[in-house]
């Protein structure tokens, strides 16, 4: 039996989050600026070192395995990847493989993740309104994401709404959004907007609506329950009894989860990073490529990167001012 990965805070390291590009093909506007420079190709994990990588990580105890980006299904021959992550579903190492998607390229490729053996697709979605939609997302256009989702719903995968909680901007629209989830049976999730990156002349700050506040939005609106049962993810639960939803938030600035963190993040680059809120990385690309036949030295790598998995974040708005920001965007981290 090889020993599970276990981090210096007792904590069973199962979920690991694999961003396959850092491109994109919208802009929203707490993600990136407008004029992004993107990786150069060459420093890209190929689909064959994606492969090594994540079924080193299966072979060490990872059970979940979600594929983000950027926009994961812009990288190219990326269902070659899908495809080949298969075999771990089959040999029951791998309990799931899911990705987090814009949805801009579902249409196309809905039953191909189906047959690749995903169920459930986290969905990143702010608004219903298409004006809205164009003017947060920059580049994106709402009835192409609307189709992505009918041909997934279709194909028989499982879909969860992630909203980004944003003040001025979606909070007249949770009552709808709510309720358009409800009856298309989707799950949805509440973000809190994080310090990640230079968004050019955004304003953090100003964009921050607190689950705090969304929460009692709720409560004029529905009637809310709180719920105890916990996925092993950072969100919690709330049940509306009018439509018997479940509703989830991830607040990592008003309540922090990371006592019960489970996963890491691999770049496209091959750099794996602890935590989403800190600079502790370790380069796994170099004993990968150093080593084409022998997984041993990326083994000993991941194992010593663990040792280095930080209690938590900072990321901190309190007092009117940013703590914590990361200078790193969230599509090199994957979210
Ligand atoms: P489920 O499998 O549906 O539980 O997915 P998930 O919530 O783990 O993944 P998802 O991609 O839906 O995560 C949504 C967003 O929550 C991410 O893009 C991040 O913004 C945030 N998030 C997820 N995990 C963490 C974490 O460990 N720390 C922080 N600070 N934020 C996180
Ligand atoms: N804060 C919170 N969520 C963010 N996302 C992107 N940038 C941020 C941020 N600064 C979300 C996207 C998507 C997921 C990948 O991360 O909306 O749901
Ligand atoms: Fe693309 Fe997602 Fe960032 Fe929007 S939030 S620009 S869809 S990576």
């Amino acid at each position: 039996m090889t020993a599970p990965l276990i981090d210096p805070f007792a904590r069973a390291i199962t979920y690991l989050r694999v961003s396959v590009t850092d491109r994109c093909d919208f802009r929203c506007v707490y993600c990136m600026s407008e004029n992004m420079t993107f990786l150069p190709k060459k420093d890209l994990l190929t689909l064959e070192e994606l492969d090594r990588m994540c079924s080193t990580f299966v072979n060490l105890g990872v059970e979940k395995l979600r594929i983000t980006g950027g926009e994961p299904l812009v990288r190219r021959g990326i269902m070659t990847f899908f495809r080949s992550m298969t075999r771990h579903l089959e040999s029951n190492a791998l309990k799931e493989l899911t990705l987090t998607t814009n949805g801009s390229q579902l249409e196309k490729y809905a039953q191909d993740l189906y047959d690749a053996g995903v169920r459930r697709v986290n969905v990143s979605l702010d608004t219903i309104d298409e004006g809205k939609f164009a003017e947060i997302t920059r580049w994106g256009r709402l009835p192409q994401v609307l189709r992505g989702i009918d041909a997934a719903q279709k194909a028989g995968l499982r879909i969860k709404i992630n909203a980004v909680a944003l003040k001025g901007f979606n909070e007249d629209e949770l009552p709808t959004i709510t309720q358009w989830c409800a009856e298309r049976d989707m799950d949805l999730t509440w973000i809190e907007v994080m310090p990640m990156g230079d968004i050019g002349n955004e304003n953090r700050l100003g964009q921050y609506w607190s689950l705090k506040d969304v929460r009692r939005s709720y409560e004029d609106h529905f009637t809310v329950t709180d719920l105890t049962e916990r996925t092993g993810g950072p969100a919690r639960y709330v049940r509306l009894e009018e439509t018997g939803q479940k509703i989830g938030f991830i607040t990592p600035l008003s309540h922090n989860f990371c006592e019960s963190c489970n996963r890491v993040r691999l770049t496209c680059t091959g750099e794996l990073y602890m935590c989403l809120g800190q600079e502790d990385m370790a380069d796994l690309r170099a004993p990968l490529r150093d080593h084409p036949e022998d997984e041993q030295a990326l083994e000993t790598a991941i194992r010593a990167a663990i040792t280095l998995k930080p209690k938590g974040h900072d990321f901190d708005y309190s007092r009117q001012k940013l703590d914590g920001q990361m200078p790193r965007h969230m599509s090199h981290t994957g979210g």
